[in-house]
């Protein structure tokens, strides 16, 4: 085979490997690039929910978005935590057509955020 077409047939390969990482990142891949340190899970899983701007959607404690999408303080009341995990790994894997981007969060991240919402105060309390 002519040199080029080695060169050519290389590039077209890390291209198609770069797109299938951006479009559906690996778990081992997001694990790496976004490891958290889950010592005080709560504050981790405060930190993620600020990262990733869930209260542009969600009530969660006192802030955020009452009006787009369910409240989150009550959320580990009414599923539990593998529907959960499932959810935040993959929305569109449970609901294809919901407004939740997939933020394709590590499992840490997940992790930490399941921790903060256990801790969350319910109403009334
Ligand atoms: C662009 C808006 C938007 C953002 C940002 C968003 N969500 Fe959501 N989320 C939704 C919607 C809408 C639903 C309801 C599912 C549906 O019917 O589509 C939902 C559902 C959920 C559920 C399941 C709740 C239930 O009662 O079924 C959880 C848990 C959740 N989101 C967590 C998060 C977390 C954590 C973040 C931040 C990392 C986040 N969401 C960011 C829109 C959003």
């Amino acid at each position: 085979m002519h040199r080029s077409r080695i060169i050519l047939a290389l590039i077209a390969a890390t291209v198609a490997v770069g797109v299938w990482f951006w479009l559906a990142p690996p778990r081992w891949l997001l694990n790496t690039m976004k490891p958290v340190d889950l010592t005080d899970p709560v504050a981790a899983g405060k930190a993620v929910v600020e990262k990733y701007g869930c209260r542009g959607c969600h009530l969660v404690g006192e802030k955020g978005n009452r009006l787009r999408a369910p409240d989150l303080n009550t959320v580990t009341d009414r599923l539990d935590a593998v529907s959960l995990r499932l959810w935040l790994r993959d929305p569109r894997a449970i609901k294809w057509k919901t407004l939740m981007p997939d933020f394709h969060l590590s499992d840490p991240e997940i992790e930490a955020v399941l921790s903060y919402l256990n801790a969350l105060k319910r109403p009334g309390d």
